[in-house]
């Protein structure tokens, strides 16, 4: 049994210097402890390849569930896959590394509040998290342009061979949910998203409008069906802990140097299991 401790953290947005000097900053508390890394390491190939080689050396395990910004396929990265393809060169990336996907078996954290099973996932959205008062993909899309709030992804997240983000989404969520549901009855989980499973934690985003960009309903009872010790998640940058129908929500991420300004010192990581203060 591992006598460490396993942390989790996200959207380290490594493209700012700032970031990158808090990344360097990372390291385990005790030899064997773990780390998820719940999505928005960065866009750009190199960036990704050298966060996750940085943490690779120095934590046990270093488990990793896909962000937004990888998907992306920004105009200045040489790499120019877009959509499944550069999804899948992000878990050939992952696998020369020897970091966890979403499409590697899950591994068993049995140190302290385990054994669980840690599910890395990749479920994206479906805009199904709608501007309130509307009731159409259509019509939410167009109030978020209206408002002139527009996720960066509409120009730089591309779905294909998908015909859009939500087609992506679905497909995703039935081979996600089928992989689960084979997981081992009597073994609790610990489910890893970008985005949130459940919409309650979209509620207080400054812009609602944003929430489109932030999951899918169709993932909206996963923490209970498929025994969650804990859901960590990301991408809506306001890290806190919120409890979803008795289960602990982490929102782990570090976010914009703007952002984490605000705060004081950056101490992103955060104690999954045992549950504990950031250290
Ligand atoms: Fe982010
Ligand atoms: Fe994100």
């Amino acid at each position: 049994m591992a006598s460490g401790s396993l942390y989790a953290v996200s959207d380290l947005h490594v493209v700012y210097a700032e970031n990158r000097q808090v990344v360097e900053g990372l390291r385990p508390v005790r030899g064997d402890d773990w780390l998820i890394v719940a999505g928005d390491v960065g866009e750009f190939f190199a960036d990704i390849e050298w966060a996750l080689t940085l943490l690779r050396d120095r934590f046990a395990r270093v488990i990793w569930a896909p962000g937004n910004h990888e998907l992306w396929t920004p105009p200045d990265d040489p790499v120019r896959l877009r959509g499944v393809a550069r999804y899948e060169a992000l878990v050939g990336l992952c696998r020369r590394l020897g970091v966890l996907t979403p499409e590697d078996d899950y591994a068993v954290w049995d140190g302290a509040g385990g054994p669980v099973t840690i599910a890395p996932l990749f479920t994206l959205y479906d805009y199904s998290f709608r501007a309130p008062g509307v009731h159409t993909k259509e019509e939410s899309l167009r109030r978020a342009h209206a408002a002139g709030v527009v996720c960066t992804d509409e120009m730089l997240l591309h779905a294909d061979p998908y015909a859009g983000a939500d087609d992506w989404c679905r497909a995703r969520v039935g081979l996600t949910e089928r992989r689960l549901a084979a997981c081992d009855p009597d073994r609790p989980t610990v489910l890893v998203n970008h985005y949130p499973l459940v919409r309650r934690p979209t509620d207080v985003l400054y812009y609602p409008e944003f929430a489109q960009w932030c999951g899918t309903e169709l993932t909206a009872d996963w923490h209970l069906r498929f025994r969650a010790a804990a859901v960590v998640y990301g991408h809506l940058h306001i890290p806190r802990t919120t409890w979803h129908d008795g289960v602990r929500f982490e929102e782990v991420s570090l976010g914009y140097p703007r952002e984490w300004r605000r705060r004081g010192v950056p101490r992103p990581m955060r104690a999954i299991f045992p549950a504990l203060a950031r250290v």
